[in-house]
């Protein structure tokens, strides 16, 4: 009897033992299971971190590298910002004028060249004198120095076509200002690129521009294209913009685009702003498709070759 119910006493406690020891085992495999799940929550976190990671990259290296060179609501005053770049080979193809030829290239833009309410006197000019034609789409131009008006897919001569009768749209007030920003646009390059304004000409085309979101019928009025100006015309040195209306509140896209090799570089378009460049392939650019909304500019070019110098407008 006593044996059994050692046997019996020990067979209980060995069963006791046996559920001890499944516990344990049940509990020790719990919590490496559970060493597992947390290991699984880690690595998928760090699966995730690095698909992001990845992501972000491509997506970096895909997409436009973008930077604000001069935002619409910041005021560039008194002194212009300027950006120096190496001269690009362009002008070796071209005779050089010593104090014109651009010996030091770059970009620069200034708010305080020209007036707020100069510019919107320039506008107003650019409104009346384009409503009296413009192109079917794109861009439409006002030329006053060669009178040229962008009509339909072609262009006239507003001088000859409309006669005496343009006096009523453009008066010698509008020149006056139109000659005397011009001269001060000539200077600030001048001072900026250490030039001699004496030996810088006005050329040509130098023009108004209105560019609102109607698709181009013609390939002239395509002006979204990347271009160099001094590819596109041998003669410029010196491309400037002045702006006469304002991104974002009058129109949007539009932005003027530096394109370089490791980004592109934009400048907002702001009422009386003026930016210009030296115009070798140092300086690719495009504008942006505008939108919605209506954009003004002037673009007056300079050159060093009196041989290509205009006049100042006039009326006939
Ligand atoms: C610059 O912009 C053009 C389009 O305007 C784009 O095709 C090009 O990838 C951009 N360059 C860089 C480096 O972001
Ligand atoms: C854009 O300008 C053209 C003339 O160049 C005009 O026919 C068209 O209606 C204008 N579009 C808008 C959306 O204002």
């Amino acid at each position: 009897m006593a044996v059994a119910r050692m046997r019996n006493t020990k067979g209980e406690n060995a069963t006791e033992i046996e559920k001890k020891i499944k516990r344990g085992n049940a509990l020790r495999q719990g919590s490496t299971w559970r060493g597992y799940r947390g290991l699984l929550a880690l690595l998928l976190v760090a699966a995730c971190v690095c698909t992001l990671a990845v992501w972000l990259y491509m997506s970096y290296l895909d997409s436009d590298i973008t930077q604000t060179l001069v935002s619409q609501g910041e005021l560039v005053s008194p002194q212009p910002r300027v950006f120096n770049i190496q001269c690009s080979e362009d002008y070796e193809n071209y005779k050089r004028y010593p104090g014109c030829t651009p010996q030091r290239c770059g970009r620069a833009v200034t708010d305080s060249v020209v007036t707020r309410e100069e510019a919107q006197v320039l506008r107003r000019l650019a409104e009346r004198g384009l409503a009296l034609a413009g192109s079917e789409g794109g861009a439409s131009i006002l030329d006053l120095h060669s009178g040229a008006l962008s009509m339909g897919k072609q262009f006239v001569n507003i001088y000859r076509y409309f006669g005496d009768q343009i006096r009523d749209v453009i008066t010698q007030e509008d020149l006056q200002l139109y000659r005397d920003v011009r001269g001060r646009i000539q200077a600030v390059i001048a001072e900026t690129f250490g030039l001699n304004p004496t030996l810088m000409y006005l050329t040509k085309p130098t023009f108004f521009s209105r560019i609102n979101s109607t698709a181009a019928k013609t390939q002239h009025d395509e002006y979204w294209h990347p271009h160099i100006d001094k590819v596109t015309y041998g003669s410029f040195d010196y491309t400037s913009l002045l702006y006469l209306s304002d991104y974002g509140s009058d129109f949007s896209g539009g932005r003027f685009v530096f394109m370089d090799s490791n980004g592109n570089q934009t400048v907002e378009p702001r009422t009386g702003r003026v930016s210009f460049f030296s115009s070798g392939s140092e300086n690719l650019h495009r504008v942006e498709k505008v939108t919605w909304g209506t954009r003004y500019a002037i673009t007056v070019s300079f050159t060093c070759d009196p041989a290509h110098g205009i006049s100042d407008p006039a009326l006939p």
